[in-house]
């Protein structure tokens, strides 16, 4: 059980980690929080133009929760693993170092999902790829991608994530409730526009 408490607090402090804002800040692009959409991640990176930063914020914020996953895995067995995931991607929305005022998860859910099973997380990858390259918009994608989840879990054979991919899903709709306003009244900017969205 102190194990177990270590690799979650562990998982919390490394999805904590506002990757989007560091690299932000290493490419000299300025404060992320005053570009864009104010958020803290991948999509709102891109929105400055530098499509690295993107990348790297996109792959780092997706790998804290693969890290997490695997250090739980290694140490403590399966169920922590899930814990750790759970908590990286909580570590994410609500980052100590951030006064808890976070991103909206859908990088780290990615990752988490990858590490935990990747034909979950490349099935999930997949569903964001295929909205995204259709429709421009990168909370759609997410959106779709998050609802799917627990659907390809069940479909893949690895039922025993279906809790937390509908528990993820559940987080991604909540803090995406100004960009699902935005897609209803037709105004959410499709993927690079760098328009102010608040
Ligand atoms: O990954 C977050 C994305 O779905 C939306 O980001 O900056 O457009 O609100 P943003």
């Amino acid at each position: 059980p102190l194990l177990l408490g270590v690799v979650v607090l562990l998982g919390y402090l490394l999805g904590a980690v506002p990757f989007g804002i560091v690299m932000a800040r290493l490419f000299g692009l300025g404060d992320l929080r005053k570009i864009g959409s104010g958020n803290i991640g991948a999509t709102n990176v891109l929105r400055t133009g530098n499509k690295l930063a993107a990348f790297l914020t996109l792959v780092l914020d997706a790998g804290k929760g693969g890290i997490a996953v695997l250090i739980a895995r290694a140490t403590v067995g399966e169920d922590a693993a899930q814990l750790a995931g759970f908590a990286a991607f909580l570590g994410h929305l609500f980052p100590v170092y951030l006064g808890f005022k976070g991103g909206k998860g859908v990088a780290t859910f990615l990752g988490t999902l990858l590490a935990l099973a990747w034909p979950v997380g490349l099935a999930a990858c997949g569903t964001w790829l295929a909205v995204a390259v259709a429709l421009r918009y990168s909370s759609l994608s997410a959106l779709v991608a998050a609802a799917l989840a627990p659907v390809w879990a069940l479909l893949l054979g690895h039922g025993s994530m279906t809790v937390l991919g509908a528990l993820l899903a559940v987080l991604i709709y909540i803090r995406h409730a100004a960009n699902i306003r935005r897609l209803i009244a037709g105004t959410e900017p499709k993927i690079g526009k760098k328009e102010r969205t608040t």
